[in-house]
């Protein structure tokens, strides 16, 4: 039985004040999440401060992006995975469809960092997900395996229980076009089918979040989807009632 995950992220959203607005109400409501693992994801420079926000434990903090080398060194503007640990992350989303497209990100640059993001104990959260147009010309699965495959071949089988996998079509991220439960459903049991095939016991372990214009009026349908264990919000996790009604339909 996996446990659902719902995470929020803020994209370049925010400041102190709103931050504390939305804290406010995240920590009046955090009792009711039942059991469903949450997390936000502010910009890096709120990490800290969105951390010592938090009122109680049942919200984890993620980050954004970080760089792929590990330790410490001269490369200017980036973020180690142990700085993020060090302002109180757990999490770190890593090849958001927004990284990959406007800052060119690799799959081989996204599975150096998914490698150093695991060996400092921070959970990645991995993005996949296809464009319009390669869905249209029918390349979904071509598209999301090797995306998949860029990290397999980098940390291995085993170390996807470790990972969760946020399947995101990039058409719905941000344009309120939510991909249907039984489209979202079949992408996520050709991802879990794909682990399946290489240890059955992983893939079943293996948590896979729904991300693109999820809200409270549609997160119960698609979280009710056998292969869908919980969502990756972006703008609806900016509203603290409506995120909450969507960690709530998790549940
Ligand atoms: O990381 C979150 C996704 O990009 C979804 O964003 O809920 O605003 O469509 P959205």
């Amino acid at each position: 039985m996996r446990k659902p995950f719902v995470a929020g992220n803020w994209k370049m959203h925010g400041s102190k004040a709103s931050i504390k607005d939305l804290m406010t109400g995240l920590n009046a409501k955090s009792g009711l999440i039942g059991d469903v693992t949450v997390a936000i994801c502010p910009p890096a420079v709120y990490l800290d401060y969105t951390h010592k926000c938090l009122a109680g434990d049942g919200i984890f903090v993620g980050a954004q992006n970080m760089c792929q080398v590990p330790g410490q060194g001269a490369y200017t503007g980036e973020l180690s995975a142990s700085m993020l640990k060090d302002c109180g992350c757990q999490y770190v989303i890593l090849g958001h469809s927004e990284r990959r497209a406007i800052y060119g990100e690799t799959d081989a640059l996204i599975a150096e960092k998914v490698s150093v993001a695991l060996d400092s104990g921070l959970t990645p959260i991995l993005c996949v997900g296809e464009t319009l147009e390669e869905r249209e010309a029918n390349q979904v699965e071509s598209v999301i395996g090797r995306q998949l495959d860029a990290v397999l071949n980098k940390v291995g089988i085993d170390k996807f229980s470790a990972i969760v996998i946020a399947y995101e079509p990039v058409w719905a991220i941000g344009t309120g076009k939510t991909a249907s439960s039984a489209q979202a459903q079949e992408v996520h049991a050709f991802i879990r089918g794909k682990l399946a095939g290489l240890n059955p016991a992983v893939a079943e372990k293996v948590i896979i979040q729904y991300g693109g214009s999820v809200k409270p009026d549609n997160a119960k349908e698609l979280f009710g989807q056998p292969d869908i264990d919980g969502g990756l919000i972006g703008g609806a996790s900016l509203n603290a009632d409506d995120f909450m009604a969507i960690c709530q339909a998790a549940g």
